[in-house]
């Protein structure tokens, strides 16, 4: 709900409370944001209302009639350079006369029903109008521009957007050297900063840094999102805790360049921005055009990092991500990639398809090497016609007998690029971006098409249009392998090259918009060489996205953990691969592997015809599990619980009948027996029936210590050895007992692990890289004695 109470706005969710005021000289002072208060008139607001009756010494003052009022010590809902205020600021703007001071004051505010999208950007949207919205615009009092800021409240889901507009309503032409999208001012500074940091194949690193007197800066400059620096970003408490404390999340529906920033001003203000980049950018107004700031989301919670994270996990599924998968449990896919990267013909993808279809694989999906002289990185890229070598039969062949197989068939694209080596480039070098006549920094070999150029996503659209018509596809892979570098667009005048990246991200939006529309039950999966765009404005068309090339369980299962702060599982592609692994070439068992990746959307990319039977069978019984489970571990709320040497998850239904955890160990300790798995989630009165995945290991991880079992000696690796291990499995622990939820999450104390000091059935083993999964199904609710 949003009230007005006379120069006071109050915005409520379910959970939270946002409030500012308009100040007398028409700014917009930020009041509060945090839990639930009922605010009922502008007078019960006193307290929450900063008192001026002095300014503060060697600041500025706004006015003659204001002499108290330094902007630089107030909470502002966005701010500008020029009147007091230094701290980082919401806009820049350049006038015609070469000032670059804005003083923009409240004009009107109008409250409305229902979630309107952006115009020129994708956003999010609401199916149940549980949507309020609040516009206030805004008058510069001295260039006549006009600002409007756009405060969406989702009542249901405790999270609220901003997006802003600027509109040239002057008469002159104008530059725009930043909009931001957010602004939010807090009156203390006892906050951590949360990003999340890599590189390829290393994404999502967390990093916790105390905000200062200084500023900390998340940002992108590379033309996508990044794995440098992601998008989604935290502020919370010293103390907060995954289940307890102050949280905020934010985060922005955008996939170009960013900018997050925590500053303390010198008054002990802490102030909150994101948006574009203001780094390379500008964009120039002439009379009555405007320019629109993507869509930010934020949400609060007091109940730790899990209760902000499940603000976001709903938010992203319910509002972020669209279409036919929107709530359709997701195939579990084999990919070719790691099986044979480009060496690829039909003969050989059959028969990894008809290996995953021997083991329960639901979808075969065709990674790089298909089309034109796609033979190795170096050529064929932007030339989308099958390479008739490879593939005889074109594309509509492979997927009929893909299909015939009884599997759905995908494929593989990276529309937004070119190799030199390409017929494309050959027809249209004008068609990239590059500067003219200057030597141009490659990567992968490849040069990124011109997007901003209205010709190339009307050409590149109709490309893929053929390409997702030729055959029977029911899923993409929709790929972009490197950053930016020499940005210039061909297609645009020499002062509009500032442009180019915001340019560029809103054609590569338009293609997917439209081939959205063309393609609706195409399940699309971004990826960009992994996690380089993994963003919300992405998962407004792609409801999943290959969360990073690195499918290490050990890196994953921190990767994993770190995606979950901000999104959904639902939304990460997970896969079991290879051992050892092709990334990081570590061996962890294949029951890790599973383990870490069934918690995202599964799926494998491991040559299935060259795996021993045991493996095989393996995947067959993980694929089981999968599939019966996949509705909680798709759609289920999750907790993370314990992150360092112990990792462990939870996730539970929504009608949290049914739940499903993990612990996953990276080193061992010896001589430490004992280990607990605490659920989330349940039920406190119900009974759940709980079972673990009772393992069986090979005789050949125990090394010589066989010989204190055997009655006969066995010679490590010997030809005993080797038949014994492949007839005797060590049976793991088994857990199955039936108690009540409450007591169940006050930590399960699991079968005696492993210690070093002996052997015995029933043992935990528990070695390092080791994992278990934990089954919670409710058997009934239970009746409470009647204390009256
Ligand atoms: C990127 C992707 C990989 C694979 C290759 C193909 O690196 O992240 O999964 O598709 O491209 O070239």
């Amino acid at each position: 709900m949003i009230k007005q109470l006379d120069n006071l706005f109050v915005l409520e969710s379910k959970n939270t409370t946002y409030a500012f005021h308009v100040l007398e000289t028409g700014h917009l002072e930020h009041l509060y944001y945090g839990k639930k208060i009922q605010i009922n008139s502008s007078l019960e607001a006193v307290s929450l209302v900063e008192k001026r009756v002095v300014l503060a010494g060697n600041a500025v003052y706004y006015n003659d009639e204001n002499k108290s009022l330094g902007l630089e010590d107030v909470c502002l809902e966005m701010s500008s350079y020029g009147k007091g205020d230094i701290r980082e600021p919401f806009i820049e703007v350049t006038h015609a006369d070469g000032s670059y001071t804005s003083d923009f004051l409240f004009e009107k505010a109008e409250i409305r029903q229902g979630k309107k999208p952006l115009e020129t950007l994708p956003s999010s949207y609401e199916e149940n109008n549980r949507v309020d919205e609040l516009v206030i615009t805004l008058k510069d009092k001295n260039y006549d521009l006009t600002l409007e800021l756009t405060y969406s409240v989702f009542l249901d889901h405790d999270v609220i957007t901003r997006s802003s507009k600027i509109i040239n309503t002057s008469k002159d032409k104008i530059t725009l050297q930043r909009l931001m999208s957010n602004q939010i001012d807090f009156n203390d500074n006892d906050y951590i900063f949360t990003s999340f940091h890599g590189a390829w194949a290393r994404e999502m690193k967390k990093h916790d840094v105390p905000v200062g007197p200084y500023k900390l800066v998340n940002e992108s400059v590379c033309g996508c999102s990044s794995n440098r620096a992601n998008p989604f970003v935290m502020l919370s408490r010293k103390t907060t805790s995954e289940d307890t404390g102050e949280c905020y999340g934010f985060n922005l529906v955008y996939s170009g360049n960013h900018y997050e920033c925590v500053e303390v001003g010198a008054f002990g203000k802490t102030r909150f921005i994101g948006g574009i980049n203001p780094t390379n950018f500008e964009f120039h107004l002439e009379p009555n055009e405007n320019f629109e700031a993507p869509e930010a989301v934020m949400t609060y919670s007091n109940q730790g990092f899990n209760g902000m994270s499940q603000n976001m996990h709903e938010f992203v599924r319910e509002c972020i991500v669209r279409g036919t998968w929107k709530k359709k449990t997701r195939p579990v896919l084999l990919n070719s990639w790691e099986a044979s990267y480009f060496d690829i013909n039909e003969k050989k993808l059959l028969n990894l398809a008809k290996a995953g279809k021997d083991v329960g694989i639901e979808l075969f999906v065709m990674d790089d090497g298909w089309f034109g002289a796609r033979d190795n990185d170096t050529k064929g890229l932007g030339d989308w016609t099958a390479n008739k070598k490879k593939l005889p039969q074109g594309i509509a062949g492979l997927a009929k007998k893909v299909n015939a197989l009884g599997l759905d068939f995908g494929i593989w694209v990276e529309p937004e690029m070119v190799n030199v080596d390409s017929d494309l480039y050959r027809t249209h070098p004008e068609w990239t971006m590059e500067i003219p006549n200057k030597p141009h920094s490659e990567s992968r070999n490849q040069r990124i098409l011109d997007f901003a150029n209205p010709e190339v996503v009307e050409y590149m659209t109709k490309q893929m249009e053929n390409v997702f018509s030729a055959g029977n596809i029911a899923y993409v892979k929709w790929d972009m392998n490197r950053i930016f570098s020499d940005v210039y667009s061909q297609y645009l005048p020499a002062t509009k090259q500032k442009e180019v990246s915001h340019r560029y991200i809103m054609g590569v939006y338009k293609m997917l918009e439209s081939l959205n529309k063309t393609f609706p039950d195409i399940l699309f999966e971004g990826c960009a060489s992994g996690g380089n765009r993994f963003d919300l404005g992405m998962l407004c068309y792609f409801p999943q996205i290959w969360a990073s090339d690195d499918s290490d369980a050990i890196y994953r299962v921190e990767a994993q953990t770190n995606y979950s702060y901000g999104y959904p599982m639902s939304t990460v592609g997970a896969h079991v691969s290879d051992c050892p692994n092709h990334q990081t070439l570590r061996k962890t068992p294949i029951a890790t592997r599973f383990t870490v990746a069934s918690f995202g959307v599964l799926g494998y990319e491991c040559h299935l015809g060259e795996m021993s039977k045991e493996d095989l069978k393996e995947i067959k019984t993980q694929i089981e599990i999968y599939k019966k489970y996949r509705e909680v571990l798709q759609f289920g709320t999750f907790y993370r619980t314990r992150s360092g040497n112990m990792y462990e998850w939870s996730c539970v239904s929504k009608d949290k009948s049914k739940a499903v955890g993990m612990i996953t160990q990276l080193l061992f300790n010896p001589n430490t027996s004992y280990e607990t798995y605490t659920p989330k989630g349940l039920k406190p009165n119900s009974k759940y029936h709980f079972t673990n995945r009772q393992l069986e290991f090979n005789l050949k991880e125990f090394g010589s210590l066989v010989n204190q079992v055997s009655p006969i000696h066995i010679k490590q690796n010997g030809v005993l050895h080797n038949v014994a291990s492949s007839f005797i499995k060590m049976k793991g622990e088994k857990e199955d007992f039936i108690t009540i939820g409450d007591i169940l999450m006050q930590g399960v104390k699991l079968k005696q692990g492993f210690g070093a000091t002996g052997y015995a059935d029933d043992i935990r083993f528990f070695q390092d890289f080791y994992s278990r999964m934990y089954f919670m199904e409710e058997i009934e609710e239970r009746l409470l004695e009647n204390k009256g």
